[in-house]
């Protein structure tokens, strides 16, 4: 047998290792240097023919050989099956395309979210948030709705044990931010609400509305009527026709609704807008002066008086008309076949 080099050999059989791609290919490595036939097999049995003073140096570099090269093919090995191939997978095809990600995107509401605060910022409109559990003062009685009230009945409400309640709408906002902050003020205050209230296709009892409220020396409903509508042409990116209805809101004077023609049936009538045609999106009216007291500001006709138009709609709702969505509980549904169409 010819004189084998084991220290190169070593050298050669670790680079061979680490450059291999396939299972099988390892395998061919392994019968090369390891198996029965291999080169340290052949080493070792060549041993006794070896002089006395190399037999037990020769056997020691022949078995260090064997155990090191074993451990990197067993790590090596452990790579590949890790990864999925099987000891008899034959070709791992480097180049070809890997499996796609699947990856999530953001829920409609949030879409929509973005999408109203970004045409109310270009309108000059700060983004502002409110705590989701409130007291009654800023929920109710700031806003003009005494204990006792029926006024307090339009909205179901669910009291806490901890003697807050979970706010009803985000109209609460209102008082708290201009407690703090001086007019002249713009702001929308998008978050959820909650309402103890049966669900059906257009109800929900957990919603998401986005306030508005605007204050300065003169404003009037035709200001709101101007920045409504064109938040409505920004939103569904086409001419919307609205309509400004008396409603009742202890925190407005006078108070309206708004409502416009449904989208998903193109205002002939469906279960989404009750077959009236017309869907309503939104509350609104001009600030009460009790409300501008309650926030230690001075209302109008005083002088230096403040006047404002204050408005809530529900996201869902405004989100049904541009999506053409007729349920407003598939919003929460977690139905993927719902989701992934968005
Ligand atoms: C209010 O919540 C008033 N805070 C709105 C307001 C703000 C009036 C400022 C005046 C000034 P209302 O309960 O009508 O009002 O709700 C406002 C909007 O929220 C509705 O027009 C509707 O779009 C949406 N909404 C109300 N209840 C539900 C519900 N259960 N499910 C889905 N959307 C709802």
């Amino acid at each position: 047998m010819a004189k084998i080099n084991l220290k190169l050999l070593k050298i050669e059989a670790k680079k061979e290792i680490k450059k291999t791609e396939s299972l099988d290919y390892l395998n061919k490595i392994f019968d090369k240097y390891l198996g029965k036939k291999g080169i340290v097999s052949e080493v070792l049995r060549s041993l006794k023919s070896l002089p006395q003073t190399k037999r037990k140096k020769t056997g020691e570099a022949a078995n260090d050989f064997k155990r090191e090269i074993g451990e990197l093919i067993e790590e090596r090995k452990k790579i590949f099956q890790n990864a999925g191939y099987k000891i008899q997978d034959t070709h791992f095809d480097i180049t070809a395309p890997g499996k796609k990600p699947v990856s999530g995107h953001l829920h409609p509401l949030t879409l929509a979210r973005k999408e109203v605060e970004e045409i109310f910022e270009n309108m000059g409109f700060s983004v502002v948030e409110g705590p989701e559990m409130e007291s009654e003062w800023y929920n109710f009685d700031a806003l003009n709705i005494p204990k006792d009230h029926p006024a307090r009945d339009q909205w179901d409400t669910f009291y806490l044990e901890n003697g807050l309640l979970l706010r009803t709408h985000t109209s609460p906002v209102q008082v708290r931010y201009m407690e703090k902050n001086n007019p002249p003020l713009r702001i929308i205050v998008p978050g959820p609400v909650f309402r103890h209230e049966a669900t059906d296709p257009s109800h929900e009892f957990e919603l998401f509305q986005v306030e508005g409220l605007m204050v300065d020396k003169k404003i009037s409903v035709a200001n709101f009527k101007a920045i409504i509508d064109e938040f409505f042409r920004r939103f569904f990116k086409k001419d919307v026709k609205s309509r400004l209805r008396p409603d009742f809101f202890p925190f407005t004077e006078p108070s309206f609704d708004i409502s416009i023609t449904c989208v998903v049936c193109g205002g002939k009538g469906c279960p989404t807008c009750k077959n009236s045609g017309w869907v309503e999106l939104a509350g609104a009216g001009m600030v009460h002066p009790n409300v501008f007291k309650n926030a230690g500001l001075m209302p109008h006709p005083s002088a230096d008086g403040w006047q404002g138009w204050a408005f809530g709609f529900g996201l869902e709702r405004l989100t049904m008309m541009k999506k053409k969505i007729n349920d407003i509980r598939l919003f929460r549904s977690s139905d993927l076949r719902f989701l992934n169409q968005f």
